[in-house]
């Protein structure tokens, strides 16, 4: 009995910081990725990597095992190994693959009751999904037949298993949730949601004409409730001519730190919200290039932007050097995530070049193509390990 699920990590080309207060942003998925393998094993505790899971070490992994795999419900321990090639807490969406490859672990290997003859997520008897409010997953029904069973309406049910069980949406929702529940409350969708479709995707705080809508998310923080319009602005034309370079400083920077600086900046000045705004101006000139498949002005955009959050204050001297020297052999280059440290990316045609050259000036490189599959079910064998109501 064992399932493997990985996903990809994420670089942002437009709109961090200012996606906080609302004005739109694009995520990249990149090649780079994290797989989770679990398999069911005897006793009462959990493994990671052979050692007893701790729960306080493990905030993404804990927050997922009470709502998926309910010791109460008579879910067995597990033993997870996690391997992968994203570097961690450097702005390339790290625990957000592994929160939404756990996650659809854990489906895979519990499956999933639907209700027959009924169509889309409405047919969901339990799971989660952004249209279904009602969570109550874990609720014992009558025996099963030959994982067949009736609801309360006499409908017959249906249990799936391995990777048809799995939905893209509930996993981008509960990688969602596990976030802002290890990060104090504060975590935009957009790492969770890249993670888990892949590809490329915009926030916005409206609904954007011509790309695909995916889903609406609401968080509430201390401070109010925030809304993202979520779309996937699919492979642009020409994308898979370019790639991206991505350049670790090795600099340690803790994103809540570095959202709190842009805050208390604001606070202290509230006319640099002008900032803000601009940078929001900037990405929408980016995603019209991005849809057009006119990358050269995509990386203008990323230049500018890059301008504009060095004026924030959360670049720093070692993500200036490797901008800098990533310059003469691409189309643009700029910080990718919280900044202060963490990694730069580069937008290229020549992703040999860049990448010494970003090397040269001593940063750590990955190179990946443009826009990547998301999350995957690998292996699911002798699914499931256990199910509520079986
Ligand atoms: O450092 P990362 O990859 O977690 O990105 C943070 C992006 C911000 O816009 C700075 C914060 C956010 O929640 O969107």
């Amino acid at each position: 009995m064992k399932v493997e699920a990985s996903a990809p990590g994420k670089c942002i080309l437009f709109g961090e910081h200012a996606v906080v207060f609302g004005q739109p942003a694009v995520a990249v998925a990149i090649e780079q990725r994290i797989t989770v393998i679990i398999e069911p094993i005897e006793g009462e505790y959990w493994k990671l990597e052979g050692g007893r899971l701790d729960a306080s070490k493990h905030p993404h992994l804990n927050t997922l095992r009470h709502r998926l795999w309910p010791k109460s419900a008579g879910a067995p321990a597990l033993s997870i190994h996690i391997k992968g090639d994203i570097p961690r807490a450097s702005g390339l969406g790290s625990s957000a693959a592994l929160s939404v490859a756990a996650c659809a672990a854990l489906r895979a290997a519990r499956g999933r009751w639907i209700t027959e003859n009924v169509t889309g997520t409405d047919g969901w008897a339990e799971g989660y999904a952004s249209t279904v409010t009602d969570t109550d997953a874990f609720e014992a029904k009558d025996d099963p037949e030959a994982g067949i069973r009736l609801d309360q309406f006499d409908k017959r049910e249906r249990h799936l298993v391995g990777n048809e069980a799995v939905s893209i949406d509930e996993c981008a929702l509960l990688g969602h949730a596990v976030e802002a529940a290890a990060q104090g409350g504060r975590a935009s969708p957009m790492d969770a949601s890249t993670c888990a479709h892949g590809g490329v995707v915009l926030l916005s705080d409206v609904l954007e004409p011509e790309v695909e809508h995916l889903y609406q998310r609401r968080l509430a923080m201390r401070d109010g409730m925030r809304t993202w319009e979520l779309h996937d602005l699919g492979m642009p034309k020409g994308g898979d001519e370019v790639y991206l370079v991505i350049g670790n400083t090795g600099v340690y920077a803790p994103t809540a730190v570095q959202v709190a600086k842009v805050a208390e900046a604001i606070r202290i000045e509230p006319q640099r919200m002008k900032e803000i705004e601009t940078i929001g101006t900037i990405a929408r000139r980016g995603i019209l290039a991005l849809k057009k498949g006119d990358f050269e002005a995509v990386g203008r955009a990323m230049i500018e932007n890059q301008v504009m959050l060095k004026g924030l204050g959360v670049s720093c001297p070692e993500l200036d050097t490797l901008i800098r020297a990533a310059g003469p052999s691409s189309l643009g280059a700029k910080l990718t995530g919280a900044g202060g440290g963490g990694c730069m990316v580069a937008l290229t045609k020549n992703p040999k070049a860049t990448s010494e050259a970003i090397e040269l000036a001593g940063g750590r490189t990955h190179i990946s193509k443009f826009g990547n599959l998301g999350l995957r079910v690998e292996v699911a064998k002798d699914v499931p390990f256990w199910s509520p109501g079986q």
